[in-house]
């Protein structure tokens, strides 16, 4: 049987865990955000007062996680970090940790072996270009630096957070910086990934648009 493959990339705040999210309840498949799974380790280093920049030690603690990952919901050893994980901290670190190429082939590993046993939309940075290149469908989401930061600050206000616009906005620009300028795997548009610029676009406009792509490639 074949497997459906669907890679959503791109920037921080782009809307890619929304959509992707509701990709795959229309389409009745498995989504993996693999975001959350750099964000999960992030989240060990941290309670395990391990500098972020003691690449020894991330990776020592990468080569022994016990990970698991289902539809709504991530654990670490065990324990659900599905809500500690978009901590305004693990949020300013991860992209660190992402720079580090052992984490990478680990986490890329256990992401590709999701995709071969079920059909997926799977979002991240490198998803197109290196977890999953022979994907059917790559759809590449953008949306403006002032929309991003709009739409992190109302989701981080309406939880009650006190946060700047401003800081928000520097804080996306940072790890945008970090995440395209990174040696292994950087965040980039894979040659055959189609662009949708999400600026003003209602999320349910942007899944019928990328449902009607699908439609054209079957
Ligand atoms: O999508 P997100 O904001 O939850 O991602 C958190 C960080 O993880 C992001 O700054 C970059 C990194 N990341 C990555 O390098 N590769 C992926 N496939 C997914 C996320």
């Amino acid at each position: 049987m074949k497997y459906l493959q669907i890679a959503i990339d791109g920037p921080a705040g782009a809307g890619k865990s929304t959509i992707a999210q509701k990709l795959a309840k229309r389409l009745n498949i498995t989504y993996i955000d693999t975001g959350s799974m750099y964000r999960a380790l992030t989240y060990k280093v941290i309670k395990e007062n391990i500098n972020i920049h003691n690449k020894e030690q991330i990776i020592n603690i990468t080569n022994n996680v016990d990970m698991t990952i289902s539809q709504d919901n991530i654990f670490i050893d065990g324990e659900d970090v599905t809500r500690n994980i978009r901590s305004q901290e693990v949020t300013k670190s991860v992209s660190y940790i992402a720079q580090i190429p052992e984490v990478r082939e680990c986490l890329v590993r256990l992401q590709q072996k999701f995709a071969t046993n079920n059909s997926v939309v799977m979002d991240g940075r490198d998803i197109g270009t290196h977890v999953l290149p022979n994907a059917a469908i790559k759809i590449f989401l953008t949306a403006s630096i002032d929309e991003r930061a709009h739409r992190r600050y109302n989701e981080l206000i309406q939880k009650g957070e006190a946060v700047v616009y401003e800081d928000i906005k520097e804080s996306i620009k940072a790890r945008d910086k970090l995440d395209t300028e990174r040696q292994h795997a950087p965040l980039k548009k894979a040659k055959d990934a189609i662009i949708l610029d999400t600026t003003g676009l209602d999320v349910d406009i942007v899944v019928e648009k990328i449902i009607y792509i699908i439609s054209q490639k079957s």
